[in-house]
């Protein structure tokens, strides 16, 4: 039981709106020449350096600023194949409509379990590096019972969070017959996935011809949560749709992209923000060349809003919570500390979890260092790498 200080804090970002003497100013629990204590990889101290305890180690953080560990709720790192060609087009002009995704599916099936296993290591590594300390992990290249369970499999090795999206595309060999895919997603496939996820997540747009429509969808997320499974849906990504409505309806944890969202879509967002949070995905409309949904809306209308990258190789084949950040300060009219906030606590709660995004005593010490005085260097900076989750970073 060895317990460690951690010192030289120049300004802490807890998200605790309940710490004793912090500053609540957009309720981020702030504390300058801050010091933590963690003993056995739980936080068991939290306060003003003045008055740190005494610790068998101490590490100085030489006037870092430390936040808690970015949460990175909706990812899909399970893929080979490279689909940078698909990228330049769209810069050129082309639209995005999921067609893609079938050319993900045929890498990742003619990739080993070894290939797939370091790539995605190298992908989580990657966000680790950027200031990441959990990451939601879907399946979704695979689409066959075999495929999907070594996909949940191999993102089991490095997650907990695990999402079974096996309705992310109707596959090739399903062309024509999508209604035997959907029974097949719903049947053999849930049932050999759903000891391996946590979640299931089903692309529902009715704008993309390889996607799946409110009907499916619903059966699919019905089955999920009959599975024991928490619901995720992907929705309103590519126009006004019936993901967001449908989300609400069956009480989903998060409804993700929400790039086009109605009046009532609004309205219901807020109605259900005890339940289901909107995950925005603003490196999604950067690498789409989409609008940015209005982030500042949604949180004066009252609903509960998270940030993450989507990190996949269509849509968004970026690993960095700071370029989410700094795009949706930029772009969707959120403050530094709104953002921060969206990306931490906000993914946190879309993955009904209490015990991340928020630095306190007895949650796990799941924090991210800056090279930088303050959180607002997060946004500031973009571009910059400098923010790394706290045990990459060597002492001053
Ligand atoms: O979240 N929209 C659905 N799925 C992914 C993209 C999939 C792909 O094009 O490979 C997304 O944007
Ligand atoms: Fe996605």
């Amino acid at each position: 039981m060895t317990a460690t200080l951690i010192a030289g804090i120049a300004e802490l970002v807890t998200n605790d709106e309940l710490l004793d003497g912090a500053d609540q100013s957009e309720r981020l629990g702030r504390l300058t020449n801050a010091a933590v204590v963690v003993q056995d990889g739980v936080i068991a101290w939290v306060g003003p350096a003045a008055r740190a305890p005494e610790a068998d180690e101490r590490r100085d953080l030489g006037g870092r600023a430390v936040v808690p560990g970015f949460v990175d709720s909706h990812s899909h790192l399970v893929f080979a194949g490279d689909r940078s060609a698909e990228f330049a087009a769209r810069m050129a002009g082309v639209r995005y409509d999921g067609g893609g995704i079938v050319n993900s599916v045929n890498a990742t099936r003619a990739a080993t379990d070894d290939e797939l296993r370091s790539l995605v290591g190298s992908r989580v590594a990657e966000m680790r590096a950027q200031g990441t300390t959990t990451v939601e992990i879907k399946s979704g290249y695979g689409l066959t019972v075999e495929d999907e369970v070594r996909s949940l499999r191999i993102a089991g090795e490095f997650t907990t969070e695990t999402t079974f999206l096996g309705a992310h595309a109707v596959p090739p060999e399903f062309v024509g017959r999508r209604s035997d895919y959907v029974e097949l997603v719903i049947g053999e496939m849930l049932s050999a996935c759903a000891p391996h996820a946590r979640w299931i997540d089903v692309f529902c747009e009715p704008h993309s011809a390889h996607a799946f429509t409110e009907e499916e969808a619903r059966v699919v997320l019905s089955a999920g949560r009959d599975a024991g499974l928490g619901l995720r849906v992907h929705g309103n990504q590519l126009g006004d749709g019936p993901g967001v409505r449908l989300a609400v309806e069956m009480g989903a944890a998060s409804v993700d992209h929400c790039t086009f969202l109605s009046g009532a879509d609004i309205d219901a967002l807020a109605g259900a923000a005890g339940t289901t949070v909107a995950t925005l995905l603003p490196a999604v409309e950067f690498s789409t060349r989409s609008p940015y949904p209005n982030a500042r809306h949604l949180l004066d209308a009252g609903v509960s809003i998270a940030l993450a990258t989507d990190c996949n190789p269509g849509t968004s084949y970026s690993s960095s919570i700071p370029f989410a950040i700094a795009l949706a300060v930029r772009e969707m009219g959120l403050t530094p500390g709104e953002a921060l906030r969206a990306a931490t606590v906000g993914s946190a709660k879309s993955l009904q979890r209490n015990d991340i995004g928020v630095i306190r005593t007895g949650n796990p010490a799941d924090m991210s260092v800056l090279e930088a005085p303050s959180y607002l260097h997060v946004s500031y900076r973009a571009g910059v790498p400098i923010a790394s989750s706290l045990e990459l970073v060597a002492e001053h």
